[in-house]
């Protein structure tokens, strides 16, 4: 949520800014702004300006086209709205009341109601709703004390001391970065529980919130530690802990980061991610189910043979679609490999897990890496595992993310990348395809491990995945046709309830959030069986029901509960294979005949284009659907 940008160096930061931005706005598109300071050279320091618009950032770049704004120094922020609306007045950068510190903030300053009346008695005036405001006017009020002990000699390391005296006065998760005009060599970042990077250039910084921002810019990079403080000169990094210890890291090489601002020829970075899908399955099987690997052991997972030893349990934590594919892995672990597992979503585990069990694997997924709910839940078991002791009780943990580089990586020991490459639109897709995969690897390794499956039935699994690039190939294809010209019909539509049942239950509530999030129609997904138990009453000839009916345990059972929503003169849409059976179905979206495992692979694609058609359909801005973010930092 919200993304920063920071640059000093020797060319004009406003474009540098513009750019970082340009490949952050996923995070937030509420407000965009950025400030630079423009050193004086007839005189001791520089000029501060700011910009800030409403909307998305292409406003903020019409400002700065036309009023400009100078200097080699700058900050940039663009917004996702938590303290405050999406007015000018909230939009970052806020700057103290002479208007000389500016500060870009991500995260939540949980304290600042405290701040803020503090300063208010003090005399200052407030001119936003936000919780990042107080943090330039303490600063502010702290250059001022250090100016007068050192008789108003000015340093870069001034506006450091500042800082990181006024960090210890917040609470809560953010990453911060500062400029003040009266230092015109000298950039500020902070970080405590909130993503920031430096990028190293030739004589220049950037720093951002995410990779992408520094890719067009650097491939060597210094990813922030919690809690460090750095303070960024046109001649190097001093970076802190703290602590206040001065910290020496080597940076490391970006790989593998695009420019993720290329839609290619597709109208969406949503569609061009659906059609995505195949090559991501394709590398995954590639990476994961290389030929030549015994049959009896067809997966190559990243971790050695301790890490799958004596697990009685597992427990998945995560929010959103990446709850959803947590639940089909749920399915696969326990049904396949035998393993009880449960699932949680992680913003509710964080504040009442269940009574802690022993051998215990819990997994983080989250393709962002960076979900605040998802990280402090993986944080809060880890604790209460470590308080406990012992070593039945021992903290395990698995992250499965689709960004390695991110805080998920830094704060679990094991993680699996599901390397779909970045996703820019906000509704996840392939990373979905992606976490589900990686499900499918843990389950095949646990199962081959456990001989709770036969060989034949390790075999047969292991096929299909081989060939799911294919299928995935055909499916995208025709189904991204027959969703356009379905779409139509349902456009207008007010109410879609989604049904599934079994492996296939995540996928009628993956449905259903895509279309939610997209095209702002109310849908519902729910388990086949539970209509009678109440929803059933919503039926009638307004409300589509899409049914996913694949051959399996539950066939004739979806069946039947798909033939009572017809009773009630629902219009139905099935998710199924063409055969005698399915011409109940008002309009049937051909699935290809795969076993039950496999069919969420397959069954969630017809939901990806539906709801995109459909919210294409109603014109809307399917990239960046309103209210939300692609990464949630808040809690
Ligand atoms: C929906 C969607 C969200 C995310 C959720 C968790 O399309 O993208 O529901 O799945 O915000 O995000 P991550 O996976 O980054 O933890």
């Amino acid at each position: 949520m919200c993304g920063i940008v920071a640059v000093i160096g020797s060319r004009d930061a406003a474009p540098l800014l513009i750019e970082g931005l340009k490949q952050l706005e996923y995070r937030g598109y509420d407000s965009a702004g950025l400030a630079t300071v423009d050193p004086r050279p007839e005189s001791f320091g520089g000029l501060l300006t700011c910009k800030r618009a409403k909307g998305k950032l292409v406003n903020l770049m019409q400002l700065v086209e036309k009023e400009g704004s100078p200097g080699q120094l700058g900050i940039g922020h663009t917004r996702w709205a938590t303290h405050g609306k999406p007015e000018v007045r909230n939009a970052h950068p806020h700057r103290d009341s002479s208007g000389g510190v500016a500060v870009v903030q991500n995260g939540i300053i949980e304290n600042y109601t405290s701040l803020r009346k503090q300063l208010e008695l003090e005399g200052i005036r407030f001119t936003s709703e936000t919780d990042t405001e107080v943090v330039p006017h303490l600063i502010a009020r702290e250059l001022k004390s250090l100016k007068k002990q050192t008789k108003n000699s000015i340093s870069s390391s001034m506006l450091l001391e500042a800082v990181r005296t006024v960090s210890s006065q917040l609470k809560g998760a953010y990453a911060l970065a500062v400029i003040w005009e009266e230092a015109p060599d000298a950039l500020i970042v902070a970080r405590r529980h909130a993503p920031l990077l430096i990028g190293l250039g030739e004589g220049e910084f950037l720093c951002a919130s995410d990779t992408p921002a520094l890719a067009g810019f650097t491939r060597t990079i210094l990813p922030m530690e919690d809690g460090e403080v750095a303070l960024l000169t046109p001649l190097g990094i001093e970076l802190y802990d703290s602590e206040g210890q001065r910290q020496q890291r080597s940076p490391s090489l970006l790989n593998g980061v695009e420019n993720v601002a290329n839609k290619r020829h597709f109208r969406h970075f949503m569609l061009k991610e659906i059609h995505e899908q195949p090559e991501t399955a394709r590398l995954w099987v590639d990476r994961h189910l290389p030929a030549g690997l015994p049959a009896e052991a067809p997966v190559a997972l990243p971790f050695d043979e301790p890490f799958y030893e004596d697990i009685e349990r597992i427990q998945i934590l995560a929010c959103g679609t990446s709850r959803h594919a947590g639940m089909v892995g749920a399915y696969l672990l326990e049904q396949f490999a035998g393993i009880p597992t449960s699932v949680f979503y992680a913003s509710e585990f964080r504040y009442s897990a269940p009574p802690l069990a022993p051998k215990t694997l819990t997994i983080g997924v989250t393709q962002s890496g960076e979900t605040a709910d998802t990280l402090a839940a993986l944080a809060m078991e880890d604790k209460r595992r470590k308080e406990h002791g012992g070593s039945a009780y021992a903290s395990r943990q698995l992250g499965i993310t689709n960004r390695p580089e991110s805080s998920i990586a830094r704060q679990v020991p094991h993680i699996l990348d599901i390397g779909a490459g970045i996703e820019v639109g906000v509704a996840a897709t392939k990373t979905f395809l992606g976490q589900l995969l990686a499900f499918y690897g843990l389950a095949l390794t646990f199962a081959t491990r456990r001989r709770s499956r036969s060989l034949e039935e390790i075999i047969s699994l292991t096929r299909e995945l081989r060939d799911l690039p294919n299928q995935l190939s055909n499916l995208v294809d025709e189904h991204d046709q027959l969703a356009e010209t379905l779409a139509n019909r349902f456009s207008d539509t007010q109410n879609m309830i989604f049904l599934g049942r079994g492996i296939n239950y995540p996928i009628a509530l993956e449905g259903a959030l895509k279309l939610k999030e997209i095209s702002y129609i109310h849908a519902e997904g729910y388990p086949a069986g539970e209509m009678k138990h109440g929803p059933i009453a919503l039926l009638e000839r307004r409300v589509p029901v899409v049914s996913i009916v694949m051959p399996g345990v539950v066939y004739e059972k979806v069946l039947s509960n798909a033939q009572e929503a017809k009773a009630r003169d629902a219009q139905l849409i099935g998710v199924a294979p063409k055969c005698l059976e399915t011409e109940i179905f008002d309009t049937l979206m051909p699935m290809p005949k795969v076993s039950e495992w496999i069919s969420p692979l397959l069954s969630v694609i017809p939901m990806q284009l539906l709801s995109y058609h459909i919210a294409a359909n109603r014109g809307l801005d399917i990239d960046q659907p309103r209210n939300l973010a692609k990464s949630v930092t808040v809690e």
